[in-house]
């Protein structure tokens, strides 16, 4: 028997408002079809007024507690991916923690941009491995509209609003279902490509500043190494893989990997038409949404892998 990180629910929540790529050519030099065939994005979700990533993230977690058939009291540890908590602090994970009545256990925030929700399921299987915590909700959740130049044509097009969440708990196992592989990357001399221009150095919140072209670049072939790496460790082959679930960038950038990768887009749950980049939320909503169309089912092994600021990127292997 070998104790594992196991699957017991997952979910999803995206905002009410939907805001079609038609919106932004009223304000902005761009067109539905430039924005569709560079970066395969037909809408996305932009969060209310009155509405943050603690609440996005809260109503996606209650939705895999539903799912699990668990209360928020019987979670031992919530880790939040994001980079755009409701504050500076306290954490978004803490909030979260509160809304959900949950009175026991230890919650933090993890930032590591759009790789963030592998770090957070890297980090939730060494709780579990390690014994410090059995049931963990690892949720990914931001409202990036908070932080677009929505004059900048380059990046306003490009990102949207959303959580999602999954229930991971450690089971004694003599099959190979849970977390098989994780690996974890950065190199902080890409800072440039990808960052925000907010924070103590301004006094602001500041604004998403991306060179795209140069990202796009490094994208690809760094996305598939990691998940190559990340499927040795698990030892597993891209021939037992039954769904790549990419971080929803650019549809350009996720049939490229997946054709470095020799998978074919059959097998790719694809989301990014719907939702745009949700940053570290994007994993845990295709995720939810895959399952939800009946793609991701039970025993299926399947890829996670995602690269953002930092530049920070990896890969999770897990069987459903
Ligand atoms: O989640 C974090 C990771 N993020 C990413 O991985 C994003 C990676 N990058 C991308 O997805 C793509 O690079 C973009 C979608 C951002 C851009 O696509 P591209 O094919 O790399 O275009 P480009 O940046 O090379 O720009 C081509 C042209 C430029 O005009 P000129 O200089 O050729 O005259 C841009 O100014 O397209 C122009 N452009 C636009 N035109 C209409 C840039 N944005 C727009 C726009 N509408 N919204």
């Amino acid at each position: 028997m070998t104790l594992r990180a196991i699957v017991r629910g997952v979910g999803h929540y995206l905002p009410d408002r939907v805001v079609p790529n038609s919106e932004f050519e009223a304000t902005l030099d761009t067109t539905d079809e430039w924005i569709k065939t560079r970066s395969g994005i037909e809408r996305r979700h932009f969060a209310a007024d009155d509405e943050f990533t603690s609440d996005l993230g809260t109503k996606a977690a209650q939705a895999a507690l539903d799912m699990a058939g668990l209360t928020a009291n019987d979670i031992d540890a919530v880790i939040v991916a994001t980079s755009t908590p409701d504050m500076t602090f306290p954490s978004a994970a803490t909030m979260i923690q509160q809304k959900l009545g949950m009175e026991r256990g230890f919650a933090y925030d993890v930032q590591a941009v759009c790789a963030g929700f592998v770090y957070a399921l890297a980090n939730a299987n060494g709780m579990i491995l390690s014994g410090q915590a059995n049931r963990v909700l690892v949720i990914g959740a931001e409202t990036f509209s908070r932080i677009l130049d929505m004059t900048d044509r380059g990046t306003c097009v490009l990102f949207g609003d959303g959580a999602g969440a999954l229930i991971l708990e450690g089971q004694d196992t003599d099959d190979d279902r849970g977390i098989l592989g994780v690996d974890l990357n950065s190199d902080g001399r890409y800072r440039d490509m990808l960052y925000v221009d907010g924070g103590m150095t301004s006094g602001q919140t500041g604004f998403i500043k991306m060179q795209g072209n140069a990202l796009f670049r490094q994208a690809v072939e760094k996305l598939a190494s990691t998940a190559d790496t990340a499927l040795i460790k698990a030892g597993k082959s891209h021939d037992d893989v039954d769904w790549i679930v990419p971080h929803q960038a650019n549809i350009r950038i996720i049939q490229g990997t997946a054709k470095k990768l020799g998978v074919s887009m059959d097998k790719v749950v694809v989301t990014v038409q719907d939702h745009g980049n949700t940053s570290a939320a994007s994993i845990p909503l295709a995720l939810s949404v895959g399952v939800a169309r009946g793609q991701i089912k039970r025993g299926d092994l399947l890829v996670t892998e995602a690269i953002g600021g930092g530049l920070a990127w990896g890969a999770v292997v897990l069987r459903w």
